[in-house]
């Protein structure tokens, strides 16, 4: 029988409640890692623990805002499991849903300090413990379809994940020396708490809409085939790969839908 995937490596994943971060909890353990939840929903971040098992995961509280937080909870990972080789950045909010001119900059700030600077402490408090210890670690983000193209998400969101892109291309010319590899994951449209509360809409009616405008047809993207290209890119599979901006997207963003020659 093959070893599991993520055989025994510690993996650390921020927003790790819900959505895609709580999909990748699941893959993971089930991979063989083992896993700290950290998000700022502690009774989803407990609800997701239950689910696994707690021999294999556990909750800790963090708020990616709070730099302190951060370096607490890489603490808390190292002393719970003895190292960590998997760090899943993937916690992140949509941010107000305003136009340009009524632009909301307390807004736009939060979503930066979420989405941005939130990722920024992850990947240092994260990488100090893999260079510490000598660890040739994997640092994964969450970008969006909103990484590539603009309009397809609202201001702050988008300026977030493009910035995002640059961040993991710049933590990868730093890590290479340290045999850290760092890679992003750009979903299109999940129906997730965060795309329902954006829209307003009820899962289903999220699903109608993403399958409508997708370019990839006959299949429903789930948060589930999120989590598994981070699985991918956490894994000995994707050993030489670094600085990635994987789209898992059916090919939305490299396809103009205003124009077909066909
Ligand atoms: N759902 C989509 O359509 C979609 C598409 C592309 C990218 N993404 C990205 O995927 C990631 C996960 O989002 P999701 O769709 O699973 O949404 P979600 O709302 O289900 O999950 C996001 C999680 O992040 C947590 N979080 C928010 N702010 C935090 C903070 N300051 N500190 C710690 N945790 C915090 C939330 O509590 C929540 O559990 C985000 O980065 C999002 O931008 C989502």
């Amino acid at each position: 029988m093959s070893k599991p995937r993520l055989d025994g490596k510690v993996a650390l994943i921020t927003g790790a409640a819900s959505g895609i971060g709580e999909e990748a909890v699941k893959l993971f353990a089930e991979n063989g890692a083992f896993v700290v939840v950290a998000d700022v929903q502690d009774e989803l971040g407990h609800q997701v623990v239950a689910s696994v098992g707690e021999e294999r995961a556990c909750y800790h509280r963090c708020d990616v805002r709070d730099e302190k937080q951060v370096e607490e909870t890489v603490n808390f990972t190292l002393e719970k499991y003895g190292k960590l080789d998997v760090l899943f950045s993937n916690a992140g909010i949509i941010g107000p849903m305003t136009g340009i001119l009524e632009l909301d900059i307390e807004g736009f700030d939060n979503t930066m300090a979420t989405n941005v600077r939130g990722v920024a402490a992850t990947i240092k408090h994260a990488a100090r413990a893999m260079v510490a210890r000598k660890i040739r670690g994997s640092i994964i983000c969450t970008t969006s379809v909103s990484a590539s193209l603009g309009g397809t998400g609202p201001h702050a969101y988008t300026t977030s994940k493009h910035a995002l892109v640059g961040l993991v291309r710049t933590s990868c010319s730093e890590l290479g020396a340290y045999g850290i590899r760092v890679n992003c994951i750009s979903p299109y449209g999940v129906a997730t708490p965060l795309s329902c509360r954006a829209y307003k809409l009820e899962p289903d009616q999220v699903e109608a809409n993403s399958c409508a405008m997708a370019n990839l047809k006959g299949i429903v993207l789930k948060a589930r085939h999120v989590a598994e290209a981070a699985l991918f890119l956490a894994s000995d599979e994707s050993v030489y790969i670094s600085g990635h901006n994987l789209a898992v997207d059916g090919g939305f963003t490299v396809v103009n839908h205003a124009y077909s020659a066909f």
